[in-house]
């Protein structure tokens, strides 16, 4: 039994897959035309189904297939109207897609934190709200002494039950004990973070990063120190001419203490860091205090150590050439669009850590 032609002329003008579609469950479909015949077979006599079901058999195929080459031409023309109408112009300019930024402060601590992993060190942290004996006392500044007064401290309401007020950390120093109480020596690390201190004007604000250094271990002695410290500038600031130089300081946590300067040239009306027509402080170090040693449980006979601190505000501001520290934390879109920097400028030794 073949198709007939109106049947045949059905699929063939299907217009698209849903008329398609349509004509398939006409003929196919549960209660289809040739769903029907193909029923019929069952209570055909045994002469009868010899001869009639091979055609309707037959039959069915012929309109699957037809049905089948329908839907592939519908569906090539489907494409064909598709590849003619949704083009794509690859000359036009990409749309501007919005595009947050990297603090600078963000991105220098990253440097920091590259620069000195290549150097053996780690990251530690410490919070922000510090009782006074991790902020002074085990740092070797008791209570009354004088230099408790050099910091600004913002102090904490006593909470209940509490005999000591708690205060915002006024450096990243404390961090220091914490990682000796709770690490065996030897160790070398890193610890940036937020600080604060109740001043404010062009240069300072009450909230500002630092960053803190600490190595024990045993033998450590002031050379270790002056060559981190010049192996650290010349990388921050890459540049090989990176002049430092170190004066006697008082810190009360380190015995001896030194300032240490870079020195600065006039570029433009701008102190750009190398050469030597003058010294700027950059960070205070020193040898860590016996006495803070043994706050730690330390035995100073045994181990020594070294510990620098730094702003790290103010390493972005020379380095990067900003002149006014209040503007980190206004927020300003203008300021972050043209110091910012974009999050794939990851800083690594060998790409040159300054993105
Ligand atoms: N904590 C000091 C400050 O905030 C900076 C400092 C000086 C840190 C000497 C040190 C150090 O680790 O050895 O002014």
């Amino acid at each position: 039994m073949a198709a007939d032609q109106t049947t045949l002329d059905a699929i063939a003008g299907a217009g698209d897959l849903a008329a398609l579609d349509a004509v398939r469950v006409r003929l196919l479909g549960k209660s289809g035309e040739v769903t029907a015949k193909l029923k019929s077979v069952g209570s055909m006599d045994a002469d009868t189904r010899a001869a009639e079901a091979p055609k309707i058999h037959a039959l069915r195929e012929q309109v699957t297939a037809a049905i089948a080459e329908r839907k592939a031409a519908l569906e090539d023309d489907e494409l064909e109207r598709k590849l003619a109408t949704e083009r794509i112009d690859l000359s036009l300019p990409v749309p501007e897609a919005r595009q947050g930024s990297v603090h600078p402060v963000s991105q220098v601590m990253d440097e920091l934190a590259e620069i000195f992993a290549d150097l053996g060190f780690s990251v530690a942290e410490g919070p922000e709200i510090e009782s006074q004996w991790y902020n002074f006392t085990a740092l070797n500044m008791p209570e009354n002494h004088p230099a408790r007064a050099m910091q600004d401290t913002f102090y904490l309401e006593p909470r209940e039950g509490e005999t000591e007020a708690r205060v915002l950390r006024t450096h990243t120093s404390p961090v220091q004990i914490r990682t000796m109480e709770r690490t065996p020596p030897p160790i070398r690390i890193i610890a940036p973070g937020r600080v604060y201190r109740s001043d404010s004007d062009a240069t300072h604000t009450p909230m500002f990063h630092q960053i803190e250094g600490l190595v024990i271990d045993r033998n450590i002695t002031l050379g270790h120190l002056k060559w981190t410290l010049e192996t650290f500038l010349k990388a921050f600031f890459e540049r090989d001419d990176v002049a430092m130089r170190m004066r006697p300081s008082y810190f009360p946590f380190t015995e001896p203490s030194a300032e240490v300067d870079v020195g600065y040239s006039i570029e433009k009306g701008r102190r750009v860091v190398g050469g030597q027509q003058g010294w700027m402080e950059v960070l205070g170090s020193g040898m860590v205090h016996p006495r803070v040693l043994a706050n730690c449980g330390l035995d100073p006979d045994e181990w020594q150590g070294f510990a620098f601190g730094t702003g790290v505000d103010r390493l972005a501001m020379l380095k990067y050439g900003m002149d006014d520290l209040r503007a980190f934390f206004d927020g300003d879109i203008r300021w972050l669009k043209h110091y910012g920097f974009r999050a794939l400028d990851v800083p690594t030794l060998s790409g040159g850590v300054g993105a």
